[in-house]
């Protein structure tokens, strides 16, 4: 007997696997993950690793890999229903009893299965095998698709006069065959028919990779007939919840983070003669919040690849408003969009694989950069118009559930929005710089010393420094160990003080053997030359100074390290950089 779906889902988002795994093994935290000792293994180095997020654990040394209920099955040998009473009871949950109700719904689930599963073999034999199928066949081979993808996909034809229906009938209940949505009742001539008939069809698979929907396309060119139809919602397929081909791709998800979606079943089939098989279509309808949070089960990333025309690009718009609420740290969602009038399957045909990749790659941009893009596209330079589109930028910046995200995505929006109004802005920018006669020599210091950074005149004064009190510095060395620099040469100069210094030997600027001109340079642009020439011989002084360039250095490597992960951050949006960033804002301030 099978436990609803809901009942299990239940438990599983009650426990993460962390909690069930720990009450065994020990773990420890590591980045996403937690690791510990194999349970199945007796090891020294932990190779059992635990990912809550895609509900599962693996172990590397034996393979094993699972979800909750696998984990008490496999480790208290427990039968499933044991593993579901034990869990349930762990979530704090009711022990589930079946009712008629679940029996009857079971009964219904198997036969559905095994009529959808007998009509898809049936007909995609015979779109192999059949001799008078050669229209189909035509039409496959007009558009390069071969026995490879046919078989890959289980593609079927039907032909126009099936007669399919009379070989099963006696084999299912008739409500059974109604429901699966694959015929339905002449009214007029009291007969059954098929929905699919003369049209290739394409299964739709359950994750477990079992067929149960079907998309259908026509091959003749009828214009009073759909190109395409799709199964209807029957209790057991919802087209929201699903997706085309997720049940390949997903097993994808542990060597690639990223996923296509596209608009076309013939999109999918097309990618993956073109070698590309992370891919997964819609059904037909626009994208769901749910098959958002589907595909972040199992990718990180999402590409929505929709057709080159005016069509996809309204329902990528509509995708991207409506997916930008899930967004979550750690995911992304981006959007690629193709050359006029190509759709995924066009593009990969004439370009193929690497052009496909390489172009994903260029032209890929992030959901909240098209959602920005668009909107300033319907931007006009005047105050009325640039407040609507604050406005819409807001509203869609408040959709977003995740507060952090929510946080970013709309600092993100601001930002771009102030740099199109640079004068609002007038007040936090310098612009003015002074202007002061000079002395021919003071000019020339002023050009040379502004090729040289603020960070490396700290740089010149630390050296400066320490080549003055060179005796000081060495029995003081832990005070200049930690310190780093950031130019090359400098780098360099540094690192072969610390070591002469460490080495014990009695030093002068002398014996310090460094390069006369780049002494110069040090001499000449130390900017705390003068208060140390001040206070010659008050050591006190010196520390003070030398404390604080450490610090001034130190800032300059956190604010660096926080530009590159606010850069960072802007385009994966991760909860870690974040952290990252926030930690190291931390340190600045105490600093
Ligand atoms: P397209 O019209 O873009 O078709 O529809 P396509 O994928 O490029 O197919 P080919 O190349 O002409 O064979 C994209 C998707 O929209 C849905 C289907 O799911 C289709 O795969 N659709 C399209 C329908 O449901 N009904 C239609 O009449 C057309
Ligand atoms: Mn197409």
């Amino acid at each position: 007997m099978k436990y609803p779906k809901e009942y299990l889902d239940e438990i599983k988002t009650r426990l993460k696997v962390s909690t069930v795994v720990s009450k065994s093994v020990a773990l420890k935290k590591r980045g996403k993950e937690y690791v510990g000792l194999s349970p199945f293994k007796t090891e020294k180095t932990p190779s059992f690793t635990v990912n809550d997020e895609k509900e599962f654990y693996h172990c590397f040394a034996t393979s094993e890999h699972g979800n909750i209920f696998d984990f008490v099955m496999k480790t208290q040998n427990f039968k499933f229903g044991e593993a579901v009473k034990h869990l349930a009871q762990l979530a704090g949950m009711q022990t589930y009893t079946f009712s008629k109700q679940d029996e009857e719904r079971e009964k219904k689930w198997k036969e559905y299965l095994s009529l959808y599963s007998q009509y898809v073999d049936f007909y995609h034999d015979e779109l192999l095998k059949n001799e008078t199928y050669s229209d189909a066949r035509d039409y496959l081979k007009n558009r390069s698709l071969g026995k490879e993808e046919v078989k890959k996909f289980k593609i079927g034809y039907i032909e126009k006069n099936p007669n399919f229906f009379d070989k099963i009938k006696n084999n299912f209940s008739e409500q059974a065959l109604v429901e699966s949505g694959l015929f339905y009742l002449d009214e007029k001539k009291k007969i059954y028919v098929e929905r699919f008939r003369g049209r290739l069809i394409f299964p739709i698979n359950n994750i477990s990779g079992q067929p149960f929907a079907l998309g259908g396309r026509i091959i003749e060119k009828l214009d009073y007939l759909a190109k395409y139809i799709n199964s209807p919602e029957t209790p057991f397929f919802k087209k929201g919840s699903n997706l085309y081909n997720l049940d390949l791709a997903r097993k994808l998800s542990n060597k690639i983070d990223h996923i296509y979606l596209v608009e076309g079943y013939m999109d999918v089939v097309s990618l993956s003669k073109n070698g590309i098989e992370n891919v997964v279509a819609n059904l037909g309808t626009s994208l769901t919040d749910k098959q958002i949070l589907i595909l972040n089960q199992f990718f990180d990333d999402i590409i929505i690849c929709f057709d080159g025309d005016e069509s996809g690009y309204k329902a990528a718009l509509r995708a991207a408003e409506n997916s930008i609420k899930e967004l979550k740290p750690e995911k992304q969602i981006s959007f690629l969009f193709l050359p006029d009038g190509e759709d995924p399957d066009s593009y990969a045909n004439k370009n193929g694989k690497q052009n496909f990749i390489d172009f994903t790659k260029q032209s890929k941009i992030s959901i909240h950069q098209f959602i920005f893009n668009h909107y300033k596209s319907q931007t006009s330079n005047d105050p009325s118009s640039m407040a609507i589109f604050e406005k819409k930028l807001r509203s869609v910046a408040a959709t977003i559930k995740d507060d952090y995200i929510k946080k970013y995505v709309l600092e993100f929006f601001l930002e771009k929005i102030s740099s199109l109004t640079p004068h609002s802005n007038v007040g936090k920018k310098q612009f003015y710089v002074k202007k002061v006669k000079s002395l021919d020599s003071t000019k020339k210091h002023f050009n040379e010393s502004k090729l040289i950074s603020g960070v490396e005149i700290k740089e010149f004064s630390l050296l400066y420094l320490i080549m003055n009190n060179l005796d000081i510095i060495q029995e003081n060395i832990h005070l200049i160990e930690d310190i780093k620099l950031f130019s090359a040469e400098n780098k360099i100069i540094f690192e072969s003080l610390l070591s002469k210094l460490k080495s014990g030997e009695k030093l002068t600027l002398e014996n310090l053997s460094l390069d006369t001109q780049i002494i110069e340079k040090i001499f000449k642009f130390a900017s705390i030359k003068h208060i140390l020439n001040n206070n010659k011989d008050d050591q006190n002084k010196m520390f003070e100074l030398l404390d604080e360039i450490s610090k001034d250095l130190k800032n300059y490597d956190l604010e660096f390290r926080i530009e590159q992960l606010e850069s960072k951050f802007s385009k994966d949006l991760s909860e870690s950089t974040f952290d990252e960033i926030r930690e190291l804002k931390k340190q600045k301030n105490i600093n």
